[in-house]
This record gives C-alpha cells, structure tokens and sequence, in this order.
C-alpha cells in the first residue's frame, strides 16, 4: 500500500511540483494518476520511491513512515516496487536478457534462479525472440517492455509505470493484473 499525507514538494527552484497530495492506495488496486504535463506525477513517483525528498508531509509505503527512513534502509524499500521509467532507465551496453538479469544479479539471486526466470519473464512481455539484442536496436514499446520485464522480475509486491500508455508496451503494463493472477 502506499499513502500520502498532506505531500508537498518544492524543489530548490522554488517550483511547487506537488501540494499537499493525500491519498491511500490499497493492496490490490489498480489506479492512474491523470495530469497535464508538467503537473507533477514523474515527481510523485520519485517521492514514493524516495529519489526525491518531500518537502513537508507523510509517504507511508506496505505501513511504514519513510519520511525518517535512513538512506541505508532506501534500496530495501525499492526492492518492493517495480519501477516502469518514462525514460526506461536500461543499460545501453547490455542486452535485453542481461538487463533483466542485472535486476536480478544485484538482489543476490542465484545463478541458477536468473536462468530459469529471466526466460520466463521475457517470454511473458513478448520479447523471447530479441533476448540479445541491444536496446537501441529495439523499437520504443520493445524498449518499455524490456524496462517492463526488468520491473517484474523480482515479484515485487507493487508496480510502478511513469506514462505507461505512451508507447505500444502499454497493453502489456495495462494487463499486468491478468498475467498474474
Ligand atoms: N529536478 C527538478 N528540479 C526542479 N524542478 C523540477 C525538477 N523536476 C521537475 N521539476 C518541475 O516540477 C514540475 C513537475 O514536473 P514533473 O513531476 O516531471 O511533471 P509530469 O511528470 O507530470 O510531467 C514541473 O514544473 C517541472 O519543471
Ligand atoms: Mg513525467
């Protein structure tokens, strides 16, 4: 679950990116969050994800308060979400299987787990056939369903897309809750 308790941002530019944002999302939904560009929701995910700081307010993530969370303590909260970038974020000298195993390789999976995993994964966003290519020889929607695989390869208990209907992975993000039920 993630809740928001009266969130603002204003970054050091004196832009107010978020003002006192309050909601709860349970376990279990599905929600989107609408807004014209430049409103604010790239921002709220890296409050969630704690990439950025909230200026004042509360980010309750699965019951816990990260507002005095130590900086040891952030990458375990990041291994409960899978983050879809809007700018995907892959590795550009690594192939599309070795991108989702790098996710795997620095949780300490074991060899073993990635090998059987990673396939499994790949064949579920559609991607089996391109598992060693590059990811500037694949088409944008191939590029977010790589970025897709890696957020879901981990099982993490929440899924994270910045602008998931941009591209053509989108029907992959938008089916996500018929993959895995
Ligand atoms: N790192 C930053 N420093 C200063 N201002 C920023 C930064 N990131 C975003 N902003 C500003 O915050 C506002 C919200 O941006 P953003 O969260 O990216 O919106 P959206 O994702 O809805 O398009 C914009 O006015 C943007 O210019
Ligand atoms: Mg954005």
């Amino acid at each position: 679950m993630i809740e928001f308790r009266n969130v603002s941002k204003v970054y050091d530019t004196g832009t107010k990116a978020v003002k006192n944002a309050s909601f709860l999302i349970e376990k279990g939904e599905f929600c989107f969050l609408v807004g014209t560009s430049g409103s604010g929701k790239s921002t709220l995910i890296k409050l969630i994800l704690k990439e950025e700081e909230a200026t004042s307010g509360n980010i309750i993530i699965n019951g816990k308060d990260t507002t005095f969370l130590k900086p040891s303590r952030v990458p375990y909260l990041r291994r409960s979400m899978g983050v879809v970038f809007q700018d995907f974020r892959l590795l550009p000298d690594k192939t599309v299987y070795d991108n989702v195993a790098y996710a795997m390789y620095i949780v300490r999976a074991t060899g073993r787990h990635i090998r059987r995993q990673v396939p499994m994964i790949l064949s579920l966003v559609g991607l089996s056939q391109k598992a060693k290519m590059y990811p500037n020889e694949l088409s944008g929607g191939e590029q977010q369903r790589v970025a897709l695989a890696r957020a879901l390869v981990n099982n993490p208990s929440m899924l994270i897309a910045d602008e998931p209907t941009r591209k053509s992975g989108s029907r992959y993000i938008l089916g996500y809750n018929e993959f895995t039920k």
